[in-house]
């Protein structure tokens, strides 16, 4: 039985525990967490009975073999630094954070890593989870961690180029098209006589069947919006007011994600830097 340690238990450590046990990729007494704040792991706890909570993450280490560091990046040289000689080397450390590379982690951490970037869909039992193996990872632990992954996911191999813009889609995404939808219900409000209520009922009905649209495989995106759109009809008109309102507005946003995303690469190399000296 492969046994699962969980270090840090904020959102994203949390998703995974629950996305784990849903999907039974994981049976909970096989599940030991940590978190900083132990009252946050103990409610882990609380929702899923036979979870062990650690005290400290060299309790992890001792008692697991894929270990999901779930800190946010300025939080995972100080949460590194003293298990520098506690890893073992059949163990897997997976980084959840695009900002630290492979290679940085691998010269911090003695046995193999690799970094596995989840989206909240994946409480759902969907969407993907972007994934880059570490150099020293043998084939059964790539196919273990794969397997695990799959219970829940669609996991995609993403290379250290691509992991951030694929993060804006697969992790990001839910909150970019989350905010345009919450656009679409208060333009829906302010213009015409359809209620709050009623508009973020219709918005949330149509996403939901929307998704169960592409699950099915229905419709590629384009042939989507070619159906629902008549020539010279009305979709056309709103179509035409998007085009206007939003015709480079992505490019802004990949342009904007990659700026913070060098910013914070650069915040974690000093304090690597800081930790190496
Ligand atoms: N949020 C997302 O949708 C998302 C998606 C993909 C990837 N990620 C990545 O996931 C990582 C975590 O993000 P998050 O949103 O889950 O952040 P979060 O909610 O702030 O969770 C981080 C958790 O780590 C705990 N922690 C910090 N240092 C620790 C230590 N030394 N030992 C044990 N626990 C420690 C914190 O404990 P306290 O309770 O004491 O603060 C907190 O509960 C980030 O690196 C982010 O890039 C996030």
């Amino acid at each position: 039985m492969m046994r699962i340690g969980v270090i840090g238990t904020g959102t994203i450590g949390t998703l995974l525990v629950d996305a784990l046990i849903k999907s039974k990729a994981a049976k909970p007494h096989a599940i030991s967490v940590m978190n900083r704040t132990k009252a946050k792991a103990e409610a882990l706890a609380k929702k899923h009975p036979r979870l062990s909570v650690c005290e400290s993450p060299i309790d992890i280490l001792r008692r697991t073999d894929l270990i999901f560091l779930c800190v946010k990046p300025n939080q995972f040289f100080p949460l590194l630094r003293p298990l520098r000689h506690a890893w073992q080397p059949s163990q897997l450390a997976i980084s959840v954070t695009s900002p630290i590379t492979i290679k940085q982690l691998e010269t911090y951490v003695p046995c193999p890593v690799a970094r596995v970037i989840p989206s909240i869909v994946n409480q759902s039992l969907s969407g993907s989870t972007l994934v880059t193996f570490g150099t020293h990872m043998t084939d059964l632990q790539k196919s273990r961690l794969w397997a695990v992954l799959a219970q829940f996911s669609n996991p995609i191999e993403i290379d250290e180029a691509s992991v951030r813009a694929a993060s804006d889609i697969a992790s990001c995404g839910p909150a970019f098209i989350t905010y345009l939808l919450r656009k679409m219900i208060d333009g829906a409000v302010t213009t015409t006589p359809l209620s709050h209520k009623q508009a973020t009922q219709l918005t949330t009905e149509m996403i939901e069947g929307l998704g169960n649209v592409f699950q099915e495989k229905l419709y590629t995106l384009e042939e989507l919006q070619n159906k629902v759109t008549v020539k010279g009809g009305i979709t056309g008109a709103g179509l035409n007011a998007l085009e206007n309102a939003f015709h480079d507005a992505f490019e802004n946003l990949f342009r904007a994600t990659q700026e913070k995303f060098v910013e914070d690469q650069k915040k974690v190399r000093e304090s690597f830097e800081q930790e190496e000296s």
